[in-house]
């Protein structure tokens, strides 16, 4: 039987996690090559059944496939445009490239050895070049946002792996998972970063009225994106919020403990129609907290929490505190959901609801 060749990408942290999830799903993955932190080269049986597996069960820790379904040979010179571009017209998949079709082309730069490789061309300038020469060809439709078919490229410092899929096989449709987002003046934490992958990676729209309860909040850049959808905060800190979220007459700060807020909360049968949670605390902890909190959603209402993860060492295993926290998680609602970002660290997001949709 024949294999197929692809890249996972993962958090380096968890790429033995990520490899472990996918042997579940197809028995004979074999890693190859570690290509660069959490980006492994992998021979599996068949790709394309495996991405489909893998786009329905969700893994938590798979952020990324891609087919390798050529190797080129690169001198990193200008030279290497034209040769990666026929090498892809070559390929069966090139087919998928159908008039009208929206596509991109997602090339990553690695290095193997941590020393940076001098480029004639810049990644962008290579998905841009490439693009233009696909579009020209094919009467595809370029489309970096949300494209259908993905070209993705993943070069060494003299090797050039490539392959096309469609966006659901890659697991995600930005380069590697990296879902970047813009600064904006008024973000007040990059942990806004976090909240806005989540939302998209759950497919999930944060309600324009209701109330939210952010625990762990300060310093509010959640708060500020639930205010900014239009919804009531109560926002649980002992630490200060960010002076710009001062005298909003749509937010509350209970500067003290989730423990606390939350026994009182539930005394006095508050409801809230989504409870937020980034507390720096131990994943097993905080679940018992969500569980209790689970008694202020409202039936309809959805739970968006990271997860803290401790590094392995040779007497802990993230793993474990992590099948932990999800299992306590199980005892109070009816769905779980749990995926490692790309703006999560050392930590995992979940989405838990009271009752299976
Ligand atoms: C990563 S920060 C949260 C960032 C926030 N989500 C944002 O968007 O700006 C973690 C916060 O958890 C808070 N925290 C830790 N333990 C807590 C507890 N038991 N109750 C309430 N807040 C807690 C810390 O004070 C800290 O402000």
């Amino acid at each position: 039987m024949s294999t197929q060749t692809f890249i996972i990408t993962s958090n380096p942290e968890f790429s033995q996690a990520a490899l472990t999830e996918l042997r579940q799903i197809d028995k004979r993955l074999t890693p190859i090559e570690h290509l660069a932190p959490g980006i492994t080269l992998c021979d599996a049986s068949d790709f394309s059944s495996l991405a489909h597996q893998a786009a329905t069960t969700h893994p938590t820790f798979v952020r990324h496939l891609a087919p390798v379904q050529t190797i080129v040979h690169i001198t990193n010179k200008e030279q290497d445009v034209g040769r990666i571009a026929l090498s892809a017209a070559a390929l069966p998949t090139f087919a998928q490239l159908e008039r009208g079709i929206q596509f991109a082309v997602q090339s990553r730069f690695v290095s193997t050895d941590g020393n940076q490789v001098e480029r004639a061309y810049s990644s962008g300038q290579l998905n841009r070049l490439l693009a233009e020469a696909f579009a020209t060809e094919t009467d595809a439709v370029e489309a970096v946002k949300k494209p259908r078919v993905i070209v993705s490229l993943l070069c060494t410092a003299h090797t050039c792996y490539l392959g096309i899929s469609s966006a659901e096989e890659n697991l995600s449709s930005w380069p590697g998972g990296a879902r970047r987002f813009a600064n904006t003046p008024e973000q007040i934490s990059r942990a806004e970063f976090k909240l806005l992958e989540a939302l998209e990676v759950f497919d999930l729209f944060l309600p324009c009225k209701g109330i939210a309860l952010d625990l762990g909040a300060a310093p509010g850049g959640w708060t500020r994106l639930f205010l900014e959808a239009g919804m009531d905060v109560v926002a649980v800190d002992p630490a200060r919020l960010d002076a710009r979220l001062e005298g909003n007459k749509h937010l509350e700060h209970y500067r003290g403990y989730a423990e606390s807020y939350l026994e009182k909360a539930v005394r006095r049968y508050k409801q809230f129609d989504v409870i937020a949670n980034d507390m720096r605390m131990d994943a097993r902890d905080a679940a018992h907290l969500l569980v209790l909190a689970s008694h202020c959603l409202h039936n309809n209402g959805v739970v968006i929490s990271t997860l803290k993860l401790p590094h392995a060492t040779r007497e802990i295993n993230p793993l474990t505190t992590l099948r932990d926290a999800i299992a306590i998680l199980n005892t109070g609602y009816g769905i779980v959901k749990a995926r490692q970002l790309f703006h999560n660290r050392q930590e995992v997001t979940v989405v838990a609801a009271r009752c299976k949709k």
